[in-house]
């Protein structure tokens, strides 16, 4: 049994906000990317899920003069750590268990290394799946986030995603998931 949906992190007005602004259709796809990539990974298909969908609700939009600038978002970004603390909040909030809360924080915290060294961190298996799944669903210059999606095709996939992850949490009750 899980406390917390992921349709309940998803309808939230916190989540709504942030996610219009770095793009709900990559949101949906990087969770669900996430959940595939769980399986593979042995780790809690919850808590990839609910890491993938939040994983950009940090971000800030970088204009000048009408424009998106790639370099000055480059040089001044934080939207993993800003996005780690939100997300933390808001499924808190919520009422998620508040190690699992703590998990999908760190996940999202180290989900882009665009301000972290390359090749030195040690990413646990939750981290490394979050980190592949933004990968997955990446366009170049920053085109997932601008993707288009209807509100009743967003909802309907992520009462999918959670079909599937209450089957998988039912027949692997007994199985060590990290
Ligand atoms: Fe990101
Ligand atoms: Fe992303």
């Amino acid at each position: 049994m899980r406390n917390v949906t992921l349709e309940d992190v998803f309808v939230h007005p916190i989540t709504q906000r942030h996610l219009k602004r770095s793009g709900i259709a990559h949101a949906i796809a990087v969770a669900e990317y996430a959940f595939m990539l769980s399986k593979k990974y042995g780790v809690n298909p919850d808590h990839a899920a609910k890491a993938g969908l939040l994983h950009d609700v940090g971000h800030y939009n970088w204009y000048r003069e009408g424009k998106w600038d790639y370099e000055l978002y480059k040089e001044n970004d934080i939207h993993a750590i800003k996005g780690a603390s939100r997300a933390h909040k808001l499924l808190i909030r919520i009422g998620e268990e508040r190690h699992v809360a703590k998990e999908i924080a760190v996940a999202i915290l180290l989900h882009t290394d665009s301000y972290l060294p390359k090749g030195e961190l040690q990413l646990k298996p939750l981290q490394q799946v979050v980190n592949l799944a933004d990968e997955a669903d990446e366009e170049i210059g920053g085109n997932h986030h601008y993707k288009v999606i209807e509100d009743h095709v967003a909802l309907e996939r992520i009462r999918v995603l959670d079909k599937q992850i209450d089957h998988w949490i039912n027949k692997n009750q007994t199985k060590e998931i990290v």
